[in-house]
């Protein structure tokens, strides 16, 4: 397996994600919709992304932000309509852009219609469309559950939040009656049910997808390898009909993903990543007094296990997690984007982050975002009304926005050479041009202490070698190294010195270096 192509594309692609409720508002509802998105696909484009990843902009009842889906076929009205996405598809091919949709397939909404007839007690298409129990008065063993809710005599397994019913892919191994094996009747339909989505949105102009909770579908599948067959399956049916659909999973272990025909996998903030010792923790590493050892020690581990293919998307943040600016603060933000950009995978810019949108505190949980809310909160563009996100009345916005007077926003920071956003727009035009920072390029860790600084390590292509300095601390630093170094490519802060075998770098800087 994975001698799949890759389109090329992705290859050297940067992407921007977009959050569709809070970016950017073009019929004054408070609420962002898909033709914001296509009026601001030049902001994204001049910022050096090249792709798009939108959360959910399916109809659902919102009560998981859309990760509910209640018709896969349609755009939520509240967003416009499926012709908004088409000319959006269209609009981003004639800038070289490309988009991807989130595919949902692990859960729907309980208003899902698929999800109504399976309540019923009389059997029909859809009976096995969900897991089901075929007692109510047995719970799905290690599973949570939907009970009490249907004339069916059953629980049904949810897959997140007790609203969103697992849809039947089968149990890798049944243990009980009632579980279903992965070539049954009802797990063959549901899996050709979620082709026919793909096909739908992709024979529309979509580029690939996001696919939500990718490793969570066959039960019973401990090391994945019922799931792997399964997305496996639909590489197949991809490569015959869509040979160039992008797949990014959303799994967190590349070994099993890339298996499963994934083209490349994301590092999760949850799990053994070590991912939040870098950004997200009581001392992030680059807030300047952390530890990265950890975090390097496992991206060494699946990178290895994913044959050093490099695929492990690394996210500014998401729409799941605290702000990159909650806990990293000044030029530090900087600094973290120059890891960010330089890193293997392709890079994925959470909206807001590349002006450092903050984290608003305090917010009351809107559409089942809980402690996420506070990183979902409307764009910033200028220092209009709404900070220019809507002109609709501030109360009907779709979360409060950051009401601190020095809040940043996109207009000031692509007037201002030293802001972060310009900063971003630098590194990512020196990736552009450098194929070892980009994601195929090889990586080779140079030097990286317990708790200490700088980090360093050296991307590879052909002929092209490049290493990397980062020093977010506030001393000085140093490590030993004897690689011949050749022109700064790239350079934040101080400038580096060589000496006697050992490279120091001042505080608060960054630097790619060529090597002879
Ligand atoms: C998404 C979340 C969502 C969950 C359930 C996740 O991994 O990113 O936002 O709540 O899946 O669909
Ligand atoms: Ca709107």
């Amino acid at each position: 397996m994975s001698t799949k192509k890759q389109p090329a594309w992705l290859e050297d692609a940067v992407f921007y994600e977009i959050y569709p409720q809070s970016f950017n508002d073009t019929n004054a509802d408070g609420i962002g919709d898909i033709p914001g998105i296509t009026e601001k696909l030049d902001y994204i484009r001049e910022l050096g992304c090249t792709a798009i990843w939108i959360n959910p902009c399916f109809d659902s009842p919102f009560g998981d932000a859309g990760y509910d889906v209640s018709d896969y076929y349609k755009v939520a009205p509240r967003y416009g309509t499926n012709e908004d996405l088409r000319r959006l598809f269209e609009e981003a091919h004639r800038r070289g852009m490309h988009i991807l949709l989130d595919l949902v397939p692990g859960h729907t909404s309980v208003e899902h219609p698929w999800f109504r007839e399976s309540l019923r007690a009389e059997k029909n298409a859809y009976t096995d469309r969900y897991i089901w129990t075929d007692s109510i008065w047995e719970e799905p063993a290690g599973y949570g559950s939907l009970r009490g809710i249907s004339d069916r005599d059953g629980s049904c397994v949810v897959n997140f939040f007790s609203h969103q019913p697992a849809l039947n892919y089968g149990f890798y191994k049944p243990e009980r009656p009632w579980q279903q094996s992965m070539d049954s009747e009802g797990a063959l339909a549901t899996r050709e049910e979620m082709k026919n989505v793909m096909r739908f949105w992709l024979s529309m102009g979509c580029d690939g997808f996001r696919v939500d909770m990718a490793g969570s579908l066959v039960k019973n599948d401990d090391n994945a390898k019922g799931t792997i067959l399964l997305w496996q399956d639909i590489r197949r049916f991809l490569d015959e009909e869509f040979p160039d659909a992008a797949m990014v999973a959303e799994w967190g272990e590349p070994d099993k993903s890339l298996q499963g025909g994934f083209h490349m996998d994301f590092l999760l903030h949850f799990g053994p990543s070590h991912y939040n010792d870098l950004f997200r923790c009581e001392n992030p590493y680059f807030a300047g007094n952390g530890d990265a050892s950890e975090f390097v020690a496992k991206y060494i581990e699946s990178y290895e296990k994913s044959e050093r293919k490099g695929l492990i998307c690394i996210p500014s943040g998401n729409h799941d997690m605290d702000r990159l600016a909650r806990a990293v603060h000044g030029d530090k933000r900087k600094i973290a984007f120059a890891f960010l950009l330089s890193m293997p995978g392709a890079p994925f810019i959470y909206y807001g982050d590349e002006i450092g949108m903050r984290y608003v505190e305090g917010l009351t949980s809107v559409e089942g975002g809980y402690s996420r809310t506070g990183s979902r909160s409307p764009m910033q563009w200028d220092k209009s009304v709404n900070a220019g996100f809507s002109t609709a009345p501030k109360t009907m916005l779709y979360t409060k926005q950051d009401e601190s007077a020095d809040r940043p926003d996109a207009a000031s920071q692509m007037s201002d050479e030293n802001s972060l956003r310009s900063e971003i727009k630098r590194l990512i035009a020196v990736r552009k041009t450098h194929r070892a920072l980009q994601s195929r390029g090889e990586i080779e860790f140079v030097y990286v202490g317990k708790s200490a600084y700088p980090l360093s390590y050296v991307r590879t292509c052909d002929n092209e070698k490049i290493l990397v300095i980062l020093n977010p601390s506030d001393s000085e630093a140093a490590f030993p190294c004897d690689l011949s170094l050749g022109e700064c490519i790239y350079r934040f802060g101080g400038r580096i010195s060589a000496n006697a075998g050992m490279v120091t770098i001042p505080a608060n800087s960054a630097c790619y270096v060529e090597i002879k």
